[in-house]
C-alpha cells in the first residue's frame, strides 16, 4: 500500500483525489496541503491537513506526492519532494519555461525516484489508436498536422485565481495553460523532434492580464512533417479541440473524443475515448487522469510498465517558449 499526499487543493485536485481513492488497496491518501486553510474541507474525512508542504513531507514521509500547484511552484515542489525521497505525480506544465524544465528533468536520476508528468491526453483511447496507426505506416507517410483550440476564459476566470494572468507565476496564457495538451499531441503524433517554429502571440481580450490569450505557429519537424497550431481562449464558448493528421492515403481527425478516418471510401469512426469512470472535474480536463495515475502506481509497485517522464514533457515546453520568442523577435526559432 503506497502512502500518498497531495499539494494544492484547488480546481484540479478532486480529479487526483478521486483517482487515488479508486486505487483502493494500492494507495491511501494520508494528507493534503494548501496555504488556503479553507481548502481543508475538500479532503475526504480523516485525511490530515497541512498548510506547509515541507512540514507535511517531514511528518508524513509519503511514498508519492501529487503536485497540483500554480505553475511557478512546480519545479521547486517537485525538487523538495524528490530530495525527500518521494516519487512524484505532477500536474502539467513541467515548469515555467524550458530552462527550468531541463533542471526538472535531472531530478529523477539525482534522487533515485520516479516522476510522472500529467500529459494524460496521450493515454486517451483515440490518441493510443492514432499512434498505433501512424506507427504501422498503413496510411503512408504523414504530410501535415493541424491542432486547434478555441475556448472561452472569462475575466472572472482570471480574477478568481490571479496567478493565471501573471506572467511570472503562470509562465504564459493560452499555450501553457489551455493548449499545452494539443501542442504536446502534435509533437507526439509527428513522431519527430521539432526543427523550427515561427509563431505569433496576442492579447485580443481586454482583461488587463499579462499573458497571451491567443497564439498561432507554423512548425517544421525534423522528419519533414509540417504543422499549424492555432489556440485562443477568446472564443465565445469552449469548442471541441481538433487535431488532424494528414497522411498520403488518409486523413485522421480527433474531435469530440472520437477518432475519424477519411479517405476515398468516405469517413469511418476508429475509436472513442472511454467515458470517465469518475464523475469529477470539468469536461475539458479529458478522461485519462485516472488511467495515467493508475499506470504510474502500477510502475511504482511492480517496477514494470510505462509512465510519462519529465524528459517526455521537455519538447512541448520548448515549443511554447519558441512561439513566444518568435513572436517577440519576428524570427524563425531553430531548435
Ligand atoms: N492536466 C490537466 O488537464 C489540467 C487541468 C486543470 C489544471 N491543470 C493544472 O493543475 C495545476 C493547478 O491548477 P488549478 O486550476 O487547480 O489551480 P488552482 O489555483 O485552482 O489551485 C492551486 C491551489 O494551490 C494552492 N497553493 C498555492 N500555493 C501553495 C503552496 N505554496 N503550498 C500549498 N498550496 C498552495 C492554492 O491555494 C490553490 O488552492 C496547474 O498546473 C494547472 O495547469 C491541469
Amino acid at each position: 500500500m503506497l502512502k500518498t499526499v497531495i499539494i494544492g487543493l484547488g480546481d484540479i485536485s478532486p480529479v487526483h483525489i478521486a483517482a487515488i481513492t479508486s486505487l483502493q488497496d494500492k494507495a491511501v491518501l494520508a494528507a493534503g496541503c494548501d496555504t488556503d486553510e479553507g481548502r481543508k474541507a475538500s479532503l475526504p474525512p480523516g485525511t490530515a491537513f497541512y498548510a506547509d508542504y515541507k512540514e507535511m513531507l517531514r511528518q508524513e514521509k509519503p511514498d508519492v506526492v501529487h503536485i497540483c500547484l500554480p505553475h511557478y511552484l512546480h519545479y521547486q515542489a517537485a525538487r523538495d519532494a524528490a530530495e525527500a525521497g518521494c516519487n512524484v505525480f505532477a500536474e502539467k506544465p513541467l515548469a515555467l519555461n524550458y530552462r527550468d524544465g531541463l533542471e526538472y528533468a535531472k531530478l529523477e536520476a539525482a534522487n533515485q525516484v520516479k516522476i510522472c508528468i500529467c500529459l494524460q491526453n496521450r493515454r486517451n483511447k483515440t490518441s493510443e489508436k492514432l499512434m498505433e496507426l501512424l506507427k504501422s505506416g498503413e496510411a503512408g507517410p504523414i504530410s501535415g498536422i493541424h491542432g486547434t483550440v478555441a475556448w472561452k476564459r472569462s475575466k472572472a476566470y482570471y480574477d478568481a485565481k490571479s496567478w493565471r494572468g501573471i506572467m511570472s507565476l503562470a509562465g504564459g496564457g493560452c499555450m501553457i495553460n489551455q493548449a499545452l495538451h494539443t501542442m504536446d499531441l502534435m509533437y507526439y503524433f509527428a513522431g519527430s523532434p521539432i526543427k523550427s517554429v515561427k509563431g505569433t502571440i496576442a492579447q485580443i481580450l481586454d482583461y488587463g492580464i499579462e499573458v497571451e490569450d491567443t497564439a498561432a505557429a507554423r512548425i517544421e519537424f525534423e522528419n519533414g512533417v509540417t504543422g499549424l497550431f492555432t489556440g485562443s481562449v477568446a472564443n465565445s464558448r469552449d469548442e471541441a479541440v481538433e487535431i488532424e493528421v494528414s497522411c498520403e492515403k488518409a486523413t485522421f481527425t480527433i474531435r469530440n473524443q472520437t477518432l475519424y478516418r477519411r479517405d476515398q471510401g468516405g469517413e469511418t469512426i476508429l475509436a472513442r475515448d472511454d467515458v470517465p469512470a469518475l464523475a469529477v472535474g470539468k469536461a475539458v480536463y479529458g478522461n485519462s487522469h485516472q488511467k495515467l495515475i493508475a499506470q504510474f502506481y502500477q510502475v511504482l509497485q511492480t517496477g514494470s510498465g510505462d509512465y510519462i517522464r519529465p524528459q517526455d514533457a521537455l519538447m512541448v515546453t520548448r515549443f511554447i517558449d519558441a512561439v513566444r520568442e518568435s513572436s517577440e523577435t519576428g524570427k524563425t526559432i531553430r531548435f
